[in-house]
């Protein structure tokens, strides 16, 4: 089957992007220690011992180490553009309204009605993105050294100066970069940053889980040394309760939408050609012909009779089959060096009321606002 989406070749992208994520994040351990450093700055600004909203807590951090990857600085604390940029991706995952759903789920309806259906919102958002990475692609373009590159951006320009097929996205009269960058931020900061936000919800009303997960850091890393992605696989538990918050929260609800391009069969349904395709990845993470009690937060399902960690298929939220989440492994690293780094160093509590598990709707599910006590151990 041809891999062109409508509009351009995807795969061409989605190779170049992996391919890149890999070299730039792992290249001395590049996103481990600038995620580190991120930390650090988050634990300088944390209060502890107080009340903190959560929402948007970690994203600047997120969105630096990412941003270190693709244009190869991070912005500061209080730069007013970390703002802007952290607005732009969320107007884009946002879906404020029921309208809006449908509108997302019947393309004709957005395309009669734009106004009313939020795709013009939507489409001044994701352009003003692009604007916004262009110009700086402009200015990191004034240093670069070609045949050198010294973050994505740079991997990105050498190869549209090495481009001369038209129809290749990195025709340099296409201008790709940009586009392709902005879309990276947009299904990676919001969905990471939110992941974070529930892992503290689910262990704040679980200090039982968050003890067993404390003591395997202890255990393994200790009190004083820095979590590095080595301990991973020596962290089974700490695993485990990632994947759960993942599978439970299901902060990425339904898949994105994909067309066939050739009529198929699938388990007795035709479906035929240009035939819309939405996977809905929280219905089979809370399935319960295939998970016991879903409903319930239980990470040792993810755990085998010896306490090794075990993958279960049906966890879907990166997306199943060939179009999946190319950024899974650069979130789980995210998701993993936050953890152990909050837990090593504070007891989390909820303030107040438990907070609700109950998520509002959107492209990235959020949980209603809550606040929690950060107790240094
Ligand atoms: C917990 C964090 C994340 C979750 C839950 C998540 C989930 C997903 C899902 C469900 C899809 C759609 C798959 C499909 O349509 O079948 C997707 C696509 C995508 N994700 Fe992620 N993602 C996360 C983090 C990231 C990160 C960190 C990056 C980049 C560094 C990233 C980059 C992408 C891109 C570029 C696509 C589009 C792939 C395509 O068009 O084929 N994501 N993600």
């Amino acid at each position: 089957m041809e891999h062109k989406a409508k509009g351009y070749d995807k795969a061409e992208q989605k190779f170049f992007i992996t391919k890149n994520l890999k070299t730039f994040s792992e290249n001395e351990q590049y996103l481990e220690a600038k995620l580190n450093n991120e930390i650090s700055d988050f634990f300088d600004e944390l209060i502890p011992e107080e009340p903190i909203p959560i929402r948007n807590m970690f994203t600047h951090s997120i969105l630096n180490s990412l941003w270190a990857i693709i244009m190869g600085y991070t912005f500061k604390k209080e730069d007013p553009q970390v703002k802007i940029l952290r607005d732009l991706v969320q107007r884009v995952t946002a879906i404020p309204g029921v309208i809006e759903s449908i509108g997302m789920f019947n393309p004709w309806m957005s395309n009669l009605m734009p106004n009313f259906t939020g795709v013009t919102s939507w489409v001044e958002a994701f352009q003003s993105l692009i604007a916004f990475v262009d110009g700086k692609v402009e200015e990191r373009k004034q240093t670069r050294v070609k045949g050198h590159p010294r973050d994505m951006t740079d991997a990105f320009v050498d190869r549209m100066e090495d481009t001369n097929d038209p129809a290749s996205t990195f025709f340099p009269a296409k201008n790709f970069l940009p586009n392709s960058m902005a879309e990276m931020l947009i299904a990676a900061i919001d969905t990471t940053s939110t992941a974070m936000e529930w892992i503290i919800l689910y262990l704040t009303r679980h200090p039982d889980v968050q003890r067993k997960l404390q003591d395997e850091i202890f255990e393994v890393v200790s009190k004083t040394r820095l979590p590095t992605l080595s301990d991973r696989p020596n962290m089974p538990y700490t695993e485990a309760v990632i994947n759960e918050v993942l599978r439970i929260a299901g902060l990425v609800p339904i898949s994105l939408p994909h067309y066939t391009n050739v009529d198929v069969e699938v388990l007795g349904f035709f479906i035929p050609k240009d035939t819309l395709l939405i996977q809905n990845l929280w219905g089979i993470q809370h399935d319960p012909e295939v998970w016991d009690e879903p409903e319930e937060f239980r990470p040792e399902r993810f755990l085998d009779g010896s306490g090794r960690f075990q993958k279960n298929e049906n966890l879907v939220i990166f997306g199943p089959g060939k179009r999946t989440c190319l950024g899974d492994s650069v979130a789980r690293d995210q998701l993993f060096i936050f953890v152990t780094r909050i837990f090593q160093r504070f007891f989390v509590e909820y303030s107040g009321m438990p907070p609700s598990t109950q998520a509002k709707h959107g492209i990235v599910l959020h949980a209603d606002p809550f606040s929690a006590i950060f107790r240094e151990i």
